[in-house]
C-alpha cells in the first residue's frame, strides 16, 4: 500500500470511528473496515485478476467491464483470509465501498461515506456531504451517490446498476419519492 494510500485508509478509519459513535454503532468494528476497505487497491489489475480465481470471487458481468471496481471485492477477500475478518457486517461493509449496495447496512453507510469525506478528499461538494454526515447519515450518503453518479455521466462512464438500487433505496429513505410524485 502506497504511503498515500495508508494516510486515507486510517483517514477513513478515524471518520469512521467518529460517525460510528455519532450514530451508535460498533466504533472498533468501523474502525477496522475503514482501515482496510482500500486493502487491494494498489495491486495491479493482472494480481487482482489472478485473486478473483484464487479465492473464488464470483465477479458480474459488468464489474469485468469496470475494473476500478475489482479493489472492494478482492479487498474484502484479502480482509477474510488474510486478516482473519469474519464478521460478514464488515466484509460487506468493504465489498460495498465503491458502488454502494442495493440494501446498506449503517455500517456500509458509514464506510462508503467515510471514504468520500475523509479529509485528503477535495471533490466538488465535500463540504457539504462533510456537513451533512453531522446531521443526518441517509442525506449525506445520497448526497455522496448523487455526486458520484453525475461525475459518471459526465465522463461518460458505465455505472453498475447496484450504484442506481442504493440511490433510489436511500432516497426512498428520506422521503424524495414522494417528492418526485408530487411533481408528476
Ligand atoms: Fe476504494
Ligand atoms: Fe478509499
Amino acid at each position: 500500500m502506497s504511503e498515500e494510500r495508508l494516510e486515507h485508509s486510517v483517514n477513513t478509519s478515524k471518520v469512521a470511528r467518529r460517525l460510528a459513535i455519532k450514530y451508535n454503532y460498533n466504533a472498533d468494528k468501523a474502525e477496522i473496515a475503514g482501515l482496510l476497505h482500500d486493502c487491494a487497491k494498489d495491486l495491479d489489475y493482472e494480481i487482482l485478476k489472478k485473486m478473483v480465481l484464487e479465492y473464488n470471487i464470483k465477479v458480474d458481468k459488468i464489474i469485468h467491464r469496470i475494473p476500478r471496481l475489482l479493489h472492494p471485492l478482492v479487498g474484502a477477500a484479502i480482509a477474510g483470509k488474510e486478516f482473519n475478518i469474519q464478521d460478514p457486517v464488515i466484509l460487506k461493509a468493504i465489498k460495498a465501498h465503491s458502488t454502494g449496495a442495493v440494501q446498506m447496512s449503517l455500517l456500509d453507510k458509514i464506510i462508503y461515506l467515510s471514504d468520500k469525506i475523509e479529509p485528503l478528499r477535495d471533490m466538488a461538494g465535500v463540504e457539504e456531504a462533510r456537513e451533512m454526515a453531522e446531521k443526518d447519515l441517509n442525506r449525506a450518503v445520497l448526497m455522496v451517490l448523487d455526486r458520484g453518479l453525475i461525475y459518471l455521466i459526465s465522463k461518460s462512464f458505465l455505472i453498475h446498476p447496484v450504484s442506481i438500487k442504493a440511490r433510489n433505496n436511500i432516497l426512498n429513505k428520506v422521503g424524495g419519492f414522494g417528492k418526485c410524485l408530487k411533481i408528476v
